[in-house]
This record gives C-alpha cells, structure tokens and sequence, in this order.
C-alpha cells in the first residue's frame, strides 16, 4: 500500500491531476449528430463533446481515445467495456440512470419538432400528426415519447442515425421529425438542404423522458472516474474554457 501509494502519487504529479486513479481512457460516441458530434471533410471528430471531451481530458491529465459505436448499442458497449465512459449527447434520465452513473449535466437542450417549410402542421397534437409520418432517432428518448405518445395516430419511422433521417426528411419521405433541438437547427434550419421550420415549443416535459440535460456515463463503479470529470467540468465553466467551447458551436 505504502510503496502503490507512493507510486500513484508521482504518477499524479506527473499527469497534472489529483486523481491518481484514473488513467487514459477510451469514450464511446455515435456519429454524426452535428454539432454535437460529428466529422470534418477529412473524417476527424469534431463538435461540442468532442471539444469539451477533449478539455476534459486535458484538465484530468490523461489522454483520451473517441470509439466511434452506433447508437443502439452505446450502452451495451460501455459494458462490454469497449470503452470507459459515454459522451454522445446523451439525456440524463432515471431509466437510464438504472444502467448507468452519470456525470453532473454538461449542457441542457429542448427537443423540438421540425417540418418542411410549408407544412400546414399546428402545435403537434394526436389530431394534428394524425396519419402523418415522423422520423426519429431509434432508441433515443425522443423515439420513447414519440412512440407512447402518438404511436398510434402517425407512421413512426424509426433511423440509426440522424443524418438518415434528414435524408429521408430532404427527399420528402417525412413529414415531421423530433429531434434534440441544436440536431434539427445545425442540421436542417442552418443546412442548405431545403427550406424547414419549428413546430410548436420547445419540449422539456416530462421529465421522465426529456431528463435533466446531457452527461457523460460511466459504468456504476467507477465513482471516482465520474468524479473526476465533475471536478473537471466545474473548473472549465469557472476558467472560461466552457465558454469558449460553447461559443465554437452556438454563438455567444
Ligand atoms: N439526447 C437523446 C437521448 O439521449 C439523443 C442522443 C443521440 N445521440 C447521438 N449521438 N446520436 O436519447
């Protein structure tokens, strides 16, 4: 213990961190999901968690490797240990929180839904999506509202990805989609791809399903790893790195 504990405190010195425990990683994401995550023309990751994942890192002291997994299977991979921790724009919420220990949030978004310019949609509703048909991410929690919410009145087409569906949306094959709002605006209101608007709110109730913001995951034991990059965090909001990152990809 004596000559470990010696030993663990140099290699903390060394890296910069208080945290002798933890050690370079590796954390699972799913692209593309612009701008939180996704891939410049010459295929490196880029976007917010990338960006904060990486200051993270930084100010843990430790390197970290991005492990590219599509989304069905983010939370099985954590387990099946294929990587350490998940930053995938992913919702804190209590059904995940079964599986999972979360980080403290790290940015807070509405979902919202996003139609063709000239869709003739009100506030969405079970009268106004009635025989409609409307795309989302498969397994996201936007696929649970959806699906429990209007399953019933409209064709629900669920993707793998969400450039998928924007596909489908370009080339007419939708008529609504319900996406993390930041997707729908970098995505479909910013791209050049057509002409596309807001229906409705923004959407944050229920809690059940829209959750408390996005964190990074980690498997359950791994407390002081999820620590780590609280204390982390709280220093990159306190130090203006935050900021900056933030202001990278939506502005000031
Ligand atoms: N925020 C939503 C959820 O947690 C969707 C996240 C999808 N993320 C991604 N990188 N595809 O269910």
């Amino acid at each position: 213990r004596k000559i470990l504990g010696l030993g663990a405190i140099g290699a903390a010195l060394v890296a910069g961190t208080a945290n002798a425990d933890v050690r370079d990683i590796r954390i699972g994401v799913d692209v593309p999901y612009e701008p939180m995550e996704y891939r410049t023309p010459d295929g490196e990751l880029t976007g917010f968690d990338i960006d904060l994942g990486n200051a993270l890192c930084a100010e843990i002291g430790i390197d970290c490797e991005w492990v590219v997994q599509g989304w069905d299977g983010i939370i099985p991979g954590l387990m099946a240990r294929k990587y350490d921790a998940i930053m995938s724009s992913m919702t804190i919420n209590e059904q995940r929180r079964e599986q999972v220990l979360f980080s403290e949030p790290y940015i807070t978004p509405p979902s919202a839904w996003f139609a063709p310019g000239d869709a003739e949609i009100g506030t969405p509703s079970e009268e106004s999506l009635e025989g409609l048909t409307v795309g989302v991410q498969r397994g996201t929690l936007q696929d649970n509202y959806v699906t429990d919410m209007y399953g019933d009145v409209a064709d629900v087409n669920r993707y793998a990805t969400a450039d998928d569906m924007v596909l489908d949306m370009d080339s007419g094959r939708l008529d609504a989609v319900f996406l993390d709002f930041p997707i729908g605006k970098s995505t479909l209101l910013d791209s050049d791809a057509g002409d596309y608007k807001v229906v409705g709110n923004m959407i944050t109730e229920p809690k059940e399903y829209f959750g408390e913001g996005f964190g990074i995951a980690f498997r359950k034991r791994d407390e002081a790893l999820a620590e780590t990059f609280n204390e982390a965090l709280a220093e990159l909001k306190a130090n203006g790195t935050y900021d900056e990152i933030h202001a990278r990809y939506f502005g000031e």
